[in-house]
C-alpha cells in the first residue's frame, strides 16, 4: 500500500540522538524525557549531517512530511508503521492583492496556508511524527494540555493509532471547532479551572506519573515534525528561500521548528541563507516580544494573557528560548499586534485573498502590515507568511466580526430590492 510515497509500512533514515541545547548532556532516543533532568534546558533532536546525501531531500519522492523521512528521527532499518492521515503539502499562495493593499511589490508576498491540514491546522506535521514515536515507544496513552489546535490533532492521531488520549483544556478559553474536534475523535477532554499555562504544568506532572506519552511542543520529536514547513516553502519556490517568514507566536515551537528546518537545508548545502524569522504575538499575551525588544535571553511570563486570538493566548511558552534563539540568529523580529489589528487582517485576508484564517493566524499579517508600515522591512523583500489555522476552527468569531445575514421574504421583488440596496450602497462607499 502506497502512503504518501511510502510504499511500505517501513521507514528509512539516519542515525539521531537527543541533545540538552543548554549544557549538552545526551540522552538514549530510547528514554521518555522532555527536559534536561541535570538542567532542564530544552531538547533537541541532533543528525549526522555528513551521512545524508542532498538527493534524498531534493528529489525525495511523495508529498508531505514523511516525503522528508531522511531528515525525521526513526533509526536506519527500524520496521514502523507512520500513524499518518495525510499532514504537510499545504498550498503556498502568492498573494499580490494583499501585497498591494499594504503597499508592498507585486510578487513580494507568499502565504502559506497551514489551515489546510487534514485537521486545519500546523499541528498535525507535529504529530505525525509525535504519535508515530508514541507507538515505537510504547506507552499507556498519550496528553496534552492545549489552546485547542493541538488537542484536535492529537485526537485525530490517537484515534488513528488506536491508543488512549487525555487533552486538559482551559475552561471556556477555547474554540468550539476544536473543542468539537477533539470530543469527536474519541478523547477524554477535561475542561479544567485554569488557563493554558495550568494545564501544561498539570499536564507534564501527569504524563510523569502515569506513563502517558506527553506531546505538548516541549517534546522535540514534535517540533521534527513541524520543520517540514521549512522545507516545503524552500521547494515550493524552487529550492529558494523567501528573505523573511512570520508567523504567530503562542507556546514558541513552531518558530523554532521552522528555524531549524532551515538551517538544516543551509547546513545540507541545499540553500544558502536562513530567512528571518519573525515571531508576532498579541498585545494582550507578548512575554517573547518583551524579552526580545528588551534584549533578554529569557522571558518574564504574564499570568494573565489575554486576547481574541484564542489559540496564542499564552503567558509563559515553554520554547521561548528556542524561540528567542531562531529569532536573533536569524536577524528576524518580534512584534505585537492588537486584537482590532488582527480582526482588520483575518478579514482582509479573506476577502482580497480568499484564504480564510482563524484569528491567531492574522496575527501574521497583522504584524506585516505593522512592521511595514513602521519601515521595520525592507522595500523589495520576499516574504512568507505562515497562516496557521482554519477559519472554521472559530466559527463564533466569524460570525461575532461579520454582517449577519439578512432576513427576507421568499419572492423575487423581496431579494431583488435587497440586491439593488446593497449595491446602491457599495456604490456610495
Ligand atoms: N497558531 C495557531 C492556530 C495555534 O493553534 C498555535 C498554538 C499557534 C499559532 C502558536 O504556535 O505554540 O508553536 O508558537 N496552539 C497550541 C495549541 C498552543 O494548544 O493548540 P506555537
Amino acid at each position: 500500500m502506497e502512503i504518501y510515497g511510502l510504499r511500505t509500512h517501513y521507514v528509512t533514515t539516519m542515525e539521531y540522538r537527543v541533545e540538552c541545547i543548554k549544557c549538552g548532556r545526551r540522552f538514549p532516543a530510547h528514554e521518555i524525557i522532555y527536559t534536561c533532568d541535570k538542567c532542564n534546558g530544552l531538547l533537541d533532536i541532533k543528525y549526522d549531517y555528513s551521512g545524508i546525501d542532498n538527493e534524498r531531500i531534493v528529489k525525495a519522492k511523495g508529498r508531505g512530511v514523511w516525503k522528508y523521512k531522511a531528515l525525521l528521527p526513526f533509526k536506519e532499518g527500524t520496521s514502523l508503521s507512520p500513524i499518518t492521515i495525510n499532514e504537510g503539502d499545504t498550498p503556498l499562495y502568492r498573494c499580490d492583492r494583499l501585497a498591494q493593499s499594504i503597499g508592498m511589490g507585486i510578487g513580494d508576498l507568499w502565504v502559506k496556508h497551514e489551515g489546510l491540514n487534514p485537521s486545519g491546522s500546523f499541528k498535525d506535521r507535529g504529530m505525525t511524527v509525535g504519535v508515530t514515536k508514541a507507538m515505537e515507544l510504547h506507552v499507556n496513552g498519550v496528553a496534552c494540555a492545549s489552546t485547542g489546535n493541538t488537542s484536535a490533532s492529537l485526537a485525530i492521531f490517537a484515534a488513528k493509532a488506536g491508543i488512549p488520549c487525555y487533552v486538559l483544556l482551559p475552561k471556556g478559553k477555547v474554540a468550539l471547532g476544536k473543542v468539537a474536534q477533539a470530543m469527536m475523535h474519541g478523547a477524554k477532554v477535561l475542561s479544567l479551572l485554569g488557563n493554558f499555562d495550568d494545564a501544561l504544568r498539570v499536564v507534564r506532572e501527569l504524563c510523569e506519573e502515569e506513563n502517558l506519552y506527553l506531546l505538548n511542543s516541549v517534546n522535540p520529536y514534535r517540533l521534527e515534525g513541524q520543520k517540514t514547513i521549512a522545507f516545503e516553502i524552500a521547494e515550493q519556490l524552487n529550492w529558494d528561500i523567501p528573505d523573511r517568514v512570520i508567523l504567530p507566536v503562542g507556546n514558541a515551537g513552531n518558530i523554532s521548528a521552522i528555524y531549524k528546518g532551515f538551517l538544516e537545508l543551509e547546513k545540507l548545502g541545499i540553500t544558502s541563507s536562513v530567512p528571518m524569522m519573525t515571531g508576532i504575538q498579541a498585545e494582550g499575551a507578548q512575554p517573547v516580544v518583551r524579552a526580545f525588544k528588551d534584549a533578554r535571553t529569557e522571558i518574564i511570563p504574564e499570568p494573565e494573557p489575554e486576547t481574541i486570538a484564542s489559540a496564542i493566548r499564552i503567558g509563559n511558552p515553554v520554547n521561548a528560548t528556542k524561540a528567542l534563539l531562531a529569532i536573533r540568529n536569524s536577524g528576524g523580529l518580534a512584534e505585537s499586534v492588537s486584537d482590532t489589528e488582527i480582526t482588520e487582517s483575518q478579514l482582509l485576508l479573506a476577502r482580497a485573498e480568499g484564504i480564510g484564517v482563524e484569528p491567531a493566524s492574522a496575527a501574521s499579517i497583522a504584524g506585516l502590515r505593522k512592521l511595514y508600515d513602521a519601515g521595520e522591512i525592507d522595500r523589495g523583500e520576499k516574504i512568507v507568511c505562515i497562516t496557521t489555522g482554519h477559519l472554521l476552527k472559530d466559527p463564533e468569531r466569524a460570525i461575532a466580526i461579520c454582517e449577519a445575514p439578512q432576513e427576507v421574504m421568499a419572492d423575487l421583488e423581496s431579494v431583488r430590492h435587497v440586491l439593488h440596496a446593497t449595491i446602491n450602497n457599495k456604490n456610495k462607499e
